[in-house]
């Protein structure tokens, strides 16, 4: 029940997810020729890598996109922006078909967190990212964990 409560959150999580999107790249296969909205084409037969990292930070459609502002997920905000601005879990035939089940995930696992402890990042050792299959931090993620009473 609680969990279609957890409006706040739930932009929360989609914020971290568009700065720290888990899969980065995806890949496809061009089996016939595309041409874009500018008129640029590509023939068929291309390998055709898509960079939703980039997307995300992308400043043409997110306004200073480096800030993590949880209120770009609001239902006013997300009307006025493209559907596939925000590409966290793919989009089209080939989508995500766990995401649903990753979101509750998410939640459950926030809330079960947040309950129990504050918490605080560790300045001195900031993750650093790298993307491979999916994005990660190559020496960890470090916080501080405060048990609250
Ligand atoms: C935060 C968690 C998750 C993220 C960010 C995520 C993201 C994605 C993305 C971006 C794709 C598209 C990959 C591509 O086109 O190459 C994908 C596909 C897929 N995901 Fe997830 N996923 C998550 C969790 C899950 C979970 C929990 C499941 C299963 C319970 C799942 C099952 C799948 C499957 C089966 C596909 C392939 C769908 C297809 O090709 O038709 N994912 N996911």
């Amino acid at each position: 029940e609680d969990l279609g409560k957890m409006t706040y959150t739930t932009m929360c999580i989609k914020e971290s997810l568009r700065l720290f999107t888990s899969v980065p790249f995806v890949f496809r296969y061009l089996s016939k020729p595309i041409t874009f909205p500018d008129g640029r084409s590509l023939p068929a037969g291309c390998q055709v890598g898509l960079n939703f990292f980039a997307l995300h930070r992308n400043r043409d459609i997110w306004q200073d996109p480096e800030i993590y502002d949880p209120l770009r997920f609001s239902p006013e905000n997300s009307a006025q922006r493209h559907s596939h601005a925000f590409l966290s879990f793919s989009a089209g035939s080939r989508n995500c078909i766990g995401q649903q089940f990753a979101m509750i995930e998410m939640k459950v696992a926030l809330a079960l967190t947040l309950l129990r402890f504050e918490l605080c990042p560790n300045p001195s050792k900031p993750p650093t990212p790298v993307a491979q299959i999916t994005l990660r931090s190559s020496n960890g993620i470090h916080l501080h964990l405060k048990k609250i009473h």
